[in-house]
């Protein structure tokens, strides 16, 4: 790994060279921290902060402020990672005017270097407009939660041949528009593969195959920490809920038999 901090030309360079690119979501300082050292390219303070951390039920519920909260932890300690700050339902689909406010803070006041919005055709002059300005998007195909009212819920999506034409479209123009990169959620990996072969910006696959030129996961899923429920293209790599449990009874039980604190740990 190398120690040099991570730019939208870097990721660029990474696809044509064929190097995958890897991205996690984090919400706080201290797993910043751990990320950062470990050499993740990119740190995506998702949305999914609200069902993860703040105990929604799904991100609807979301605000600026919350966002911008935790994108300053994050920031705070990215040394090398570039951050990309989720923009959350409601912030960007008013009007370009609210939408080139509300990402400007992402970037004033929280010093991400990007902003990730849902949707395809219908926000393309809102991307348009936000890259104008000198605001870096991402774009976020497939599955997109913000949306969960109209499709009644999280299934797969881009499964039948007019979905994927019109995703496929979608990602194309969401290019044309100066997004820097798209996230694709959730949809068949041919599908993936097909969308990653047509741009010249990388994909970054959630559910959607090992053809996409980065993946990223939710990494309190990948930790085996939120338990509430795993995603099938969610892998974990950890168990760490049932071993903070764990830590947690030792410590009550050692206190309640008095063991801790021993002399080691006593002046
Ligand atoms: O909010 C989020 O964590 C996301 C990822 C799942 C891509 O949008």
């Amino acid at each position: 790994m190398d120690n040099q901090k991570v730019t939208i030309k870097t990721l660029l360079d990474m696809k044509t060279a064929g190097e995958k690119i890897t991205m996690l979501t984090c919400y706080d300082y201290l797993m910043a921290s751990l990320l950062d050292q470990s050499g993740i390219d990119m740190m995506l303070v998702g949305d999914s902060v609200g069902n993860v951390l703040l105990g929604y039920d799904n991100t609807i519920p979301v605000t600026m402020e919350e966002m911008l909260h935790h994108c300053k932890t994050v920031t705070r300690a990215a040394k090398r990672a570039l951050v990309v700050g989720d923009m959350p339902f409601m912030s960007y689909q008013v009007s370009r005017e609210e939408a080139v406010k509300n990402a400007g803070r992402f970037l004033k006041e929280a010093n991400v270097s990007a902003v990730k919005l849902e949707g395809g055709e219908e926000i393309l002059d809102i991307i348009e407009k936000l890259v104008i300005t000198g605001i870096p998007v991402m774009g976020h195909l497939g599955l997109t939660p913000q949306s969960v009212n109209v499709f009644g819920g999280y299934g797969l999506r881009g499964g039948s041949s007019e979905e994927s034409e019109k995703m496929l479209n979608d990602a194309k123009k969401i290019e044309e528009a100066g997004a820097f990169a798209i996230v694709l959620e959730k949809i068949p990996a041919v599908l993936a593969k097909q969308i990653t072969s047509s741009l010249k910006i990388p994909t970054i696959g959630i559910g959607a195959g090992v053809s996409c030129d980065g993946q990223v996961l939710v990494t309190h899923d990948m930790l085996g920490l939120f338990e509430k429920f795993t995603p099938k293209f969610s892998k974990r790599y950890a168990e760490m809920a049932k071993e903070m449990k764990e830590c947690f009874r030792n410590y009550v039980q050692e206190v309640k038999d008095k063991k801790f604190p021993s002399e080691e740990h006593s002046y």
